[in-house]
Formats: C-alpha cells, structure tokens, sequence
C-alpha cells in the first residue's frame, strides 16, 4: 500500500491515512490502537457522542465501529455530505454470519470480529482504503468526462447552429440570384413568407386542416417557401425578363421552373446536413403552379392531390404577383388583387384556403404596403 510505504519512507506524512476506531470496550481500543498505530494515524472514542465530537474537526478515511453502537450511526454519516463516502467496517464480538450479514444490512463497507487477528484486520483495512480511493478516482473521472462531454455539446450545438446559418445564408442569397434577374419581383419572397405565416396563423384559428398544419415546423415552411421559383435560374433571360405576353411556347419554357426548381432542391437535399430545414420545398417548388381544378401544371393534380403546402403557396404567389409590377403587367390594387384571388375559389385556389384568405386579406394588404 502506498500510504504504508510513505510511512515507512517518512517523507510524506500528508499521506498517511486517518482511521477512527470507535469501541465501548477499552480493552479493543487499546488492542486496536497498537495494531494500527505504526501505519495510521488513530483517533478513538469510546462513544457515539464522542465520535460526532471527533468528526467535528475531522474527515476520516475509515471508521471502525463497534456493530452494537449501531446502525443510527451510518444514517447520520449519510446525512452529511463530507463524511456518506468514509466507509465504515463494523467491529463485532462474536464471529457468527448474523452479526455480519446485520452489519452489511446496516450498510457497513466490512465487518470484522474481535479479538483482533492483526495481519486480518491490515488486510481489511488496506483493501476498504484501495476501494475507496479508486471509487474517489473513478467519481473525479466520470466527472471530468461529464465536463468534457457538456463542453463538446456546447461546441456541437454552437457548430448546428452555425451550419443552419449557413445554410439560411446560402438559401438567402440563392434566392437573392432568381430575384436578381427576374428584376421586378424584388422583395417578393420576403412577402412570401409573410403571407404564409398569416395564412397558416389564420388556418389554426379557424381549425382548416389543423390536423396536418399542426405537425409542421412552420419556420422550416417559411424557410423552404424561399425555394419555390429557385427553377428560374434555369430560364433564359429573353424570357424571364420579357416585357410582353409570353407567347405560346414561350409559357411552355417558362412552366419548366418547376422541373427544374425540384431538380434543384433534390440536390440541395443531398447535400445538406439539414434536411428538416427544408421539409416542405420540393411540396412547395413542385406544385406551387397546380391548381384545385386540376388544370395547373406541371401534373394537373387535383384538389387534395396537391400538397398542402403547394396550395397555400399558390394563394401567397398569386397575391404578390398581382399587388406587384411585373415585366409584363402593372401592379393592380389589394382590391383588385383580392377579388382576383376570391374568384378563383374552387378552380384556381382551395376553397377552405379561401375562406382562410378572407379572414387574414387585411394583414396581406399591410405586408404588401409596408414591403413593396
Ligand atoms: P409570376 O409573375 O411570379 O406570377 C405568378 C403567378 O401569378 C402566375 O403564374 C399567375 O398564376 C399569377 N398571375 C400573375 N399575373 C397575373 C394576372 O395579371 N392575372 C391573373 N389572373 N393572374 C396573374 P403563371 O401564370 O403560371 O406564371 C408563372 C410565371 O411565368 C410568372 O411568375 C412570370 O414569371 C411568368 N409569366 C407568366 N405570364 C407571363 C407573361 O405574359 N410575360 C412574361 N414576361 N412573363 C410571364
Ligand atoms: C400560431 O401562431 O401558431 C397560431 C396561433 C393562433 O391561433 O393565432
Ligand atoms: C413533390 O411534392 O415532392 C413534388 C412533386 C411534383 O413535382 O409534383
Ligand atoms: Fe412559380
């Protein structure tokens, strides 16, 4: 033991090893004394008044407790957090397996009979000191993992965080790039999303698939919902930024945003650490141009064919499209655009949507006034 050979060696007293020996009977504590003395240092008490008293002033490494002076003793030590850890070994007169297995039940590290076998009691003693400091190792380890750990969630959260702040910014200026080129629809994404965020709100208030809106990360929604025309990146400028009437095949051209924006996404998707982040974009780019009656594209889906989230887009899109001044038409009034998008209930647009529409049309007429 290394506290035995710093002993012998003298030079570091500081780790020598405090036992308390605590026996009614001074015939023990004398017998124990002399056994213990040329290792440890050695208090004894005769009493449980005495004990507490010596304890006052002091941390043991080790108590050794006469078994009748009982068991109150280790609850009290439980109570006090410098002194639940110092094992104690019960000292009983009579070596029968009752007296032991009390002494365990009591919660006793060991337990050891009198009178005292010197080489037996060393041992014990050794083996409860090793135990302890190893237990007291084992604690101080785990805490600095727990500490190691914590700082490495800290850093792992910090690094999430700023993942998805990248990522926002990539987003952010991929879709600054469609608005770059399609000139006059500046600021229409960031009313986009302001659109969308009023429908919902409206949605859960009037309880219109509140089921399903419910299950949605609504920031993931908005975020995604910047995507929905990222496919004009792959339109010619002639026709993007035409100031007429598109003709006929130039609208054919025109609808392949929608290909091409869910082609886009899917290879965001594939790169992205956070796919969460953009759950509704390929609902969103790839049927934002549907319509309830079925006569949208790319796929003429119908009615609740269409994704949810490709309906409310479409009532969002529209509105700005008409409050706006495009390369090809002039802006038209909240009025105007709201009768527009009214009218189109049950052939453009989803009729609950409409509805939803109606009860939030005045917070669209502020985000457009204040945005434009
Ligand atoms: P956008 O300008 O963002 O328009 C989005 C949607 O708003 C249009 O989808 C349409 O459903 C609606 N919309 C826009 N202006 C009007 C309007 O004056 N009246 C009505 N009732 N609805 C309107 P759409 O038609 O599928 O067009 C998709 C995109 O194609 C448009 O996006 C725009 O970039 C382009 N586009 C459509 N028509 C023309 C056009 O005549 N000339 C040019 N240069 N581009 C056009
Ligand atoms: C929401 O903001 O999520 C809906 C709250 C509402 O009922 O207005
Ligand atoms: C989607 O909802 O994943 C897009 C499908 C489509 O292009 O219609
Ligand atoms: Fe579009």
């Amino acid at each position: 033991m290394e506290n035995i050979a710093c002993k012998h060696c003298g030079s570091m007293t500081d780790n020598i090893k405090k036992i308390i020996l605590a026996d009614s009977c001074v015939s023990d504590l004398v017998q124990g004394e002399r056994i213990l003395k040329p290792f440890y240092e050695i208090i004894s008490v005769s009493s449980i008044f005495e004990l507490f008293e010596a304890l006052k002033n002091m941390t043991p490494d080790i108590i050794l407790l006469n078994l009748t002076m009982g068991g109150d003793v280790i609850n009290r030590l439980k109570e006090d957090a410098r002194l639940q850890d110092v094992p104690v070994i019960f000292l009983t007169a009579l070596g029968n397996a009752s007296s032991q297995a009390e002494s365990f039940g009591l919660g006793a590290a060991d337990c050891v009979t009198k009178p005292f076998l010197p080489p037996l009691l060393l041992k014990r003693i050794e083996k409860e000191l090793l135990f302890a400091q190893q237990t007291k190792e084992l604690v101080e380890s785990k805490a600095k993992l727990d500490s190691l750990f914590k700082s490495m969630e800290t850093m792992v959260g910090e690094k999430v965080a700023e993942v998805v702040q990248m990522q926002n910014a990539v987003l952010a200026t991929v879709t600054d790039l469609v608005e770059f080129r399609d000139k006059h629809t500046g600021g229409h994404i960031v009313r986009t999303q302001l659109y969308i965020k009023e429908l919902v709100k409206g949605m859960f208030r009037r309880g219109v698939y509140s089921e399903t809106i419910s299950g949605w990360d609504v920031n993931a929604l908005l975020a995604s919902s910047q995507l929905h025309d990222v496919g004009k990146i792959a339109i010619s400028d002639n026709i993007l930024c035409k100031p007429g009437k598109l003709t006929e095949g130039e609208f054919e051209n025109m609808k392949d945003h929608v290909s091409a924006g869910v082609e886009a996404i899917k290879r965001i998707l594939d790169n992205t650490s956070n796919p969460a982040l953009l759950a509704h974009a390929l609902a969103i780019a790839g049927t934002h141009h549907e319509k309830w009656d079925g006569t949208g594209y790319p796929s003429g889906l119908k009615g609740e064919q269409i994704p949810l989230e490709g309906r409310i887009m479409a009532i969002a899109d529209v509105y700005d499209a008409l409050i706006t001044t495009r390369s090809y038409k002039e802006s038209l009034t909240h009025e105007e655009a709201a009768w527009i998008i009214e009218s189109g209930s049950g052939t453009q647009f989803d009729p609950l949507l409409i509805g939803v529409f109606k009860d939030v049309k005045k917070e669209f007429a502020v985000i457009a006034a204040r945005q434009r």
